[in-house]
């Protein structure tokens, strides 16, 4: 095996130091999203560990997405949460993108929920949805499990039949029933970006049977069923894709929206986690 980022042994080292840090042993990942940092609120007892400090880990980069893990309990369940991700875009190797799932699945999670903000291209949904993703399309191009295959961490060609749970998905439902909220559901298409999409690209993706799109997760939940564990998704439709509405898009209004629906979000996490 090639000593790349993401070899077994550069995981080794990122966890065993994590683990220096704290005596938690996580059982839910969380990786959040776009204006979606909030959720580390949620967090007892936290420790910090800001990404530069890990061996191997690569650092964010862009405005709004902070770089640290968080360890700790929600609603007593042992969490580690991604307070900020790494995304292609970034310039980073997908494999690099990857690498943080590998870790937090050797610190023991079985689980991982991950979170995005996603423009809505199912014309049926407003900005302030939450969408559980029942499916994706990857159309980033790539694959972070380009490379040699390790079989210690899962197999050369991994099922994604059920990328997304089943069970997980019909969790966060009854836990939304309770807050007499719907999520909406739908196929999440995972761009490259940094761009947002032409108004011809939303027609196609609309054609494909895309519902939300976005540039974040399809790697992230490629390698978490790629070790086996379950993924949870949830989009934040932050704005109207391109050309659906006549204006432009911008950063800007992602993170207005994000901001609007975090406590709904927030409460929904709590439901959801100790029944994950
Ligand atoms: N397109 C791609 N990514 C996004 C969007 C969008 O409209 N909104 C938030 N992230």
């Amino acid at each position: 095996m090639t000593n790349t980022p993401t070899s077994a042994n550069h995981i080794q080292e990122a966890a065993d130091y994590i683990r220096s840090k704290t005596n938690l042993t996580p059982e839910i990942g969380l990786i959040l999203g776009s204006g979606l940092g909030i959720l580390a609120n949620l967090i007892e007892d936290a420790v910090s560990i800001p990404y530069e400090e890990i061996p191997h880990f690569p650092v964010s980069t862009v405005e709004g997405h902070e770089g640290e893990l968080l360890l700790g309990t929600i609603q007593g369940r042992p969490v580690v949460m991604m307070k900020g991700r790494f995304h292609m875009y970034e310039g980073y190797a997908p494999s690099v993108t990857a690498f943080p799932v590998r870790v937090m699945k050797n610190l023991g999670i079985a689980s991982l929920l991950v979170t995005n903000a996603a423009g809505g291209v199912n014309t049926s949904f407003v900005p302030g949805d939450l969408m559980l993703l029942s499916d994706h399309l990857n159309l980033t191009g790539n694959s972070p499990l380009i490379g040699p295959n390790d079989n210690a961490l899962g197999v050369r060609f991994p099922d994604l039949s059920e990328a997304y749970s089943r069970r997980l998905r019909q969790v966060a439902k009854d836990a939304a029933s309770e807050h007499a909220f719907t999520f909406k559901e739908g196929v999440y298409a995972g761009l490259l970006g940094p761009s947002y999409e032409t108004p011809a690209e939303i027609r196609m993706l609309r054609t494909l049977g895309a519902d939300a799109v976005g540039m974040s997760t399809v790697s992230e939940t490629i390698v978490a069923r790629h070790a086996g564990i379950e993924v949870l998704g949830i989009s934040c439709i932050t704005n109207m894709a391109a050309g659906i509405l006549d204006q432009p898009l911008s950063h800007a209004e992602v993170m207005e929206t994000a901001e609007l629906v975090k406590e709904k979000f927030l409460s929904l996490v709590l439901s959801i986690i100790p029944k994950m």
